[in-house]
């Protein structure tokens, strides 16, 4: 899979996209992230990517030429499934979109950034819009950085252990159940007794029903969340 981000300020997604286990899978082979500058594919001298909105207001808007002269030019090289932009109007992003986007084999995330985009790259240019949640970011490259992760550990081979991923919260609509490690016991503070038993139907049995107690009590919206759909 190949993940690339556009962005006004690449230089906040080094981090978060070049440590761990992104890190890891990349140097695997089992994906490429590659990171673009916008203001790489401005035409003006000053390599300015925004303008003053039309209807006046305050912010800046990015301008539609660098960002269409961008994709023009990624797009020759790679076709993308998905053109993604992230915005806070966008579908909310969780672990059935996460899942869906895993599959692909090309998505670009244009990150918004200042005070939004020229309306006619979400019109013409954009296939889908994600939000991270409903609050209000700087930009869109901690929301780009969050999808990347979430979406790229889902890819077999990146977690060391591929069954750690199918047990996550959220990938059949529960929580996970608690996890305990050695010792047994820290300040009177007691493993359950049924974990130290050896009888993996049993513990099978427990998680699960942990996992619905958790669920039921913490998050009571996902059991009524039977919609398939994204
Ligand atoms: N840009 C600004 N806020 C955002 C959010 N909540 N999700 C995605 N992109 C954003």
């Amino acid at each position: 899979m190949r993940i690339d981000i556009l962005s006004a300020v690449p230089e906040l997604l080094e981090s978060p996209l070049n440590h761990s286990i992104l890190s890891r899978a990349q140097k695997k082979g089992l994906v490429e992230l590659q990171v673009h500058n916008l203001r790489d594919y401005s035409t003006s001298k000053q390599k300015s990517i925004d303008d003053y909105p039309f209807s006046g207001g305050g912010g800046m808007v990015l301008s539609v030429e660098p960002i269409d002269l961008a994709i023009k030019s990624l797009s020759e090289k790679v076709e993308y499934d998905e053109i993604i932009y992230t915005s806070p109007d966008g579908k909310p992003f969780n672990q059935k979109l996460a899942n869906h986007l895993s599959c692909k084999q090309n998505i670009l995330i244009l990150c918004g950034h200042y005070k939004g985009i020229d309306q006619r790259v979400r019109d013409n240019m954009v296939t889908m819009e994600i939000s991270i949640g409903d609050y209000v970011l700087t930009g869109g490259e901690l929301a780009a950085a969050v999808m990347a992760d979430a979406i790229v550990r889902l890819i077999p081979g990146v977690l060391s252990d591929e069954v750690s991923a199918l047990t996550d919260s959220f990938q059949d609509n529960l929580l996970a159940p608690p996890l305990y490690t050695r010792p047994a016991e820290y300040k009177g503070w007691k493993v359950p007794e049924i974990l130290l038993s050896g009888n993996e139907k049993e513990i099978d049995e427990w998680r699960l029903e942990q996992s619905l107690e958790r669920t039921k009590k913490l998050r009571p919206d996902l059991l009524n969340d039977n919609d398939q759909t994204l």
